[in-house]
């Protein structure tokens, strides 16, 4: 078995990847937000495009008040008319002398694009559209997954060869965190006609790919975690300052005064995270042992609907019971089965309630004990990485986690020990290098 020390530098070389500032997330390798632009026919100088923004996470969404895309035109199209979403501003329109509300539609160069909210009038709608901005995703939400909108773009190309694509993709969600690649030309869509015995084909389609990075969402972490266990009277909070510190400007809102407007939102604590997810190892039996998770929040103006974790522990391999969340594998990732999904049941605790209403979620979970790696020993039996909403929070440092009163180390150990940590100290060195 690993040593303690070991251990902790094995973990924390696992958790290397996390700090890298790529847009990559390695429990969602190919998560991105695929755009994709099809052009159904031409008009007289222009022509009519569906565009499709499709959630390909598994488990980040986008919620209110939700998604907006921009663009720059190539070539100064105009955009003349719109269904199911509308553009944030209109722009000088004057040299087409279209009155207030006549088109065009937006003549902005760089329009900026907003969903409608549900119960527009018919005449404003297509398919997939009008949810106000919200993006489910895959795993929680697939049927809510894409928003689609149309519209009618004038002084354009108006063939294949003329067209051009627009430039400078923007995705916000509604704030940073998305950068957008380059419009590809891809093979052109298929569509079902009504009745589903046709199918016809968009006449040029472009893709869009749009990837996620908590660093350029957030300056600072939104979430921590905190742990404890039945063997162990420690309890160990989150890390002190790890969302931002109490004393910074700004500061923090007391329990007493929770409307103070505009800020401050997040009640003052020493992690100063407006979400907490909280591991307790409750149980041991023969063949099984139990978590409680709670999450808590501690924002008092943020409601969390449809909120999900993600946690990684290499016994998910076989998880056995999630008693009030809903739960989803996420594995396996070549052969490791080790991150699970969670989310509320719906009309039970689907919604986190803001601080000071009933601001958290807990359940139960039960692991089948796997036979080769399962041991309380250091610290195995806590999560190695937790996601809230797809934001990664902030674990304690693993050298205080809660020990087993007998985990004592032996004298004799001392050298095999350090040997050990040399090694996976210069492998982590190595690993980081080559990252
Ligand atoms: C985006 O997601 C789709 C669907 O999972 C995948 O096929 C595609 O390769 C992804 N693109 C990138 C650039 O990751
Ligand atoms: C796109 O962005 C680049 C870099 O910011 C800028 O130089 C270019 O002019 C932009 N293109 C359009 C069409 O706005
Ligand atoms: C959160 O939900 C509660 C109960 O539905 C509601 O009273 C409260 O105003 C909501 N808060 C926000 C910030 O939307
Ligand atoms: C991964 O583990 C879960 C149990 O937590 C199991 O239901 C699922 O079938 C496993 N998936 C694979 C591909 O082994
Ligand atoms: C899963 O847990 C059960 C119950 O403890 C055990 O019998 C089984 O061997 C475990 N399976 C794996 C793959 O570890």
């Amino acid at each position: 078995m690993m040593k303690p020390s070991a251990f902790y530098i094995a973990v924390f070389c696992f958790l290397l990847p996390a700090l890298s500032i790529e847009a990559y997330d390695p429990l969602d390798p190919t998560g991105n937000i695929t755009i994709r632009w099809d052009i159904l026919s031409w008009t007289e100088d222009g022509y009519v495009a569906i565009v499709t923004i499709r959630n390909y996470q598994m488990y980040r969404h986008i919620e209110a008040p939700g998604w907006r895309l921009g663009w720059s035109w190539a070539r100064g199209e105009v955009l003349w008319s719109m269904l199911g979403a509308e553009t944030t501003e209109r722009g000088d329109c004057s040299r087409f002398g279209g009155g207030v509300d006549g088109p065009p539609h937006c003549c902005d160069s760089s329009p900026k694009v907003v969903d409608l909210l549900p119960g527009v009038p018919y005449n404003q709608r297509i398919s997939q559209c009008c949810r106000g901005g919200n993006l489910g995703s895959m795993v929680q939400d697939q049927a809510a997954s894409a928003s689609m909108f149309q519209m009618t773009v004038a002084a354009a190309g108006t063939t294949k060869k003329t067209v051009r694509r627009p430039k400078n993709f923007t995705l916000e969600a509604p704030g940073p965190g998305y950068t957008c690649g380059p419009a590809r030309i891809v093979d052109p869509t298929r569509y079902p006609s009504p009745d589903r015995r046709r199918h016809t084909q968009a006449l040029v389609s472009w893709n869009v790919v749009c990837t996620y990075s908590q660093f350029l969402a957030s300056a600072t972490p939104t979430c921590c975690v905190s742990l404890s266990s039945f063997y162990s009277k420690m309890l160990v909070s989150c890390r002190t300052c790890a969302c931002g510190c109490k004393s910074n400007p700004g500061g923090c809102a007391g329990p007493n005064s929770p409307d103070l407007s505009p800020a401050p939102r997040v009640q003052c604590t020493s992690h100063m995270c407006p979400v907490r997810v909280h591991w307790h190892v409750k149980l041991n039996y023969k063949e099984y042992w139990r978590v409680k998770i709670s999450v808590t929040n501690f924002n008092y103006k943020m409601n969390y609907t449809q909120w999900n974790l993600v946690v990684q522990h290499p016994n998910f391999n076989n998880m056995t019971t999630s008693y009030s969340f809903n739960s989803h594998s996420l594995g396996p990732y070549g052969d490791i089965n080790d991150t699970t999904m969670f989310w509320g049941l719906e009309y039970f605790n689907d919604m986190l309630l803001e601080a000071g209403l009933e601001g958290n979620v807990r359940s139960d979970i039960l692991f089948g004990k796997s036979k080769s790696s399962f041991t309380f020993a250091n610290g195995w039996a806590f999560p190695r990485r937790i996601y809230f909403n797809g934001e990664e929070c902030v674990m304690p440092p693993v050298d205080v986690y809660p020990r087993l009163p007998s985990s004592s180390r032996k004298p004799t150990s001392c050298v095999l020990d350090a040997a050990v940590t040399c090694i996976l100290t210069l492998l982590c060195l190595a690993m980081s290098v080559w990252q």
